[in-house]
């Protein structure tokens, strides 16, 4: 498939008014994507556990407009009050979206959002946040042309959600989701996330991501820039080697439950982002003294007690502690015993693998 595909037919224009709504769930990477080429075209391809309790709750009440307008009409509620600081935001994601929904501008939208997971908790809100918004667009363009397919609503659903915020384009679907152009599976895509193609063992369903609430202020250097620093940074095409590697590693490890060489590719993954940042120029770390202290704490449980129990990290100082079903009992009680203390004021979210979106109006 290519852009084109999802340029919308204009033979259908919006009529009258509705609503619309999604609850999309955030993703968390086991292989990372980190550095992209123009149009949000990852420079390597990732994949994602999807989350089921972080989530992003957005309904879309739209309006057909008197005149077609040369701009887009929209207000924002973000947790039932007018907000207008996350505006440009979604102006700059309407823009880039434009040409393959034209009749977002024939109509006046009233965009109501919020998040299961507390403002500035340190979580990044847009990967569920552009999910929940692209498929509400992509529900306007359905009750336009209700003949689109389920593989094309989600597959445009993801392409657009791709256009505000890059890992977004994973939020649609779950449990497991693969971006990006990747030899080992022929129908990924640079345009969008599809669902990982082949066996997953047991070991795999329910596994559980506690997220350790390490620092929740704003992070000193947005994901953004730390893409932009990928462009001639001196280590990049061995990294971008290394997901295509670790990918073809993980087809085994899934397909046998093999919990340890997963640990591997996941610690290893998580610690070679942050790895990146700290070797581009310039250099930034945004890892604080208690993600070290909790990821050494991990360590040192693993070794003494042989729980499969292990950590990731995104572009930021939390921990997501992931673990299988089968070690909950022990993982939790570690967790509250001896990672808690490292959280501030001790917060941290019970999260685990979810099976994506779910349409609420
Ligand atoms: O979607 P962005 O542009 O915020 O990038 C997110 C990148 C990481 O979270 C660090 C990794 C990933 O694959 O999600």
């Amino acid at each position: 498939m290519t852009e084109n595909n999802f340029i919308f037919d204009d033979e259908f224009v919006i009529s009258s008014e509705g609503r619309v709504g999604w609850k999309a769930p955030s993703n968390i990477a086991l292989v990372k994507y980190w550095g992209k080429k123009p149009n949000q075209i990852p420079a390597n391809p990732s994949i994602s556990f999807t989350l089921d309790a972080c989530a992003t709750t957005t309904t879309v009440t739209y309006k057909k407009l008197d005149k077609i307008s040369s701009d887009f009409s929209f207000d924002l509620f973000f947790e039932g009050k007018e907000n207008q600081d996350f505006k440009p935001k979604i102006q700059t994601f309407f823009e880039r979206i434009d040409k393959y929904v034209p009749f977002l501008k024939s109509c006046h939208l009233k965009i109501e959002t919020s998040n299961s997971f507390p403002h500035s908790s340190g979580i990044a809100s847009s990967a569920s946040g552009m999910g929940a918004l692209a498929l509400c667009v992509m529900s306007i363009e359905k009750q336009l042309n209700p003949e689109i397919t389920q593989s094309y609503f989600n597959r445009k659903a993801s392409f657009l959600a791709r256009l505000g915020s890059g890992s977004a384009c994973r939020s649609i679907e779950g449990p497991f989701i693969q971006w990006g152009k990747y030899g080992g599976i022929k129908e990924s895509s640079n345009l969008f996330g599809v669902s990982y193609p082949f066996k997953v063992h047991s070991n795999f369903m329910n596994y559980h991501d506690t997220i350790l609430l390490v620092h929740k202020g704003q992070k000193t250097v947005s994901s953004t820039v730390g893409h932009e620093l990928m462009h001639n940074h001196p280590f990049a095409n061995q990294r971008f080697e290394q997901a295509h590697n670790n990918l073809d590693k993980l087809e085994q490890v899934f397909e046998k439950g093999d919990l340890n060489e997963f640990i591997k590719i996941v610690e290893s993954e998580a610690l070679t982002l942050h790895a990146m940042m700290m070797t581009s120029l310039p250099y930034f770390i945004l890892m604080k003294p208690n993600t070290l202290e909790i990821i050494n704490k991990i360590w040192s449980f693993r070794e003494a007690t042989n729980t499969p129990i292990c950590f990731t990290l995104d572009a930021g100082a939390n921990v997501h502690v992931l673990y299988p079903e089968m070690v909950k009992e022990k993982a939790i009680q570690f967790i509250q015993d001896e990672l808690v203390v490292y959280c501030e004021n001790g917060h941290y979210i019970c999260d685990r693998i979810g099976q994506g979106a779910t349409k609420i109006a």
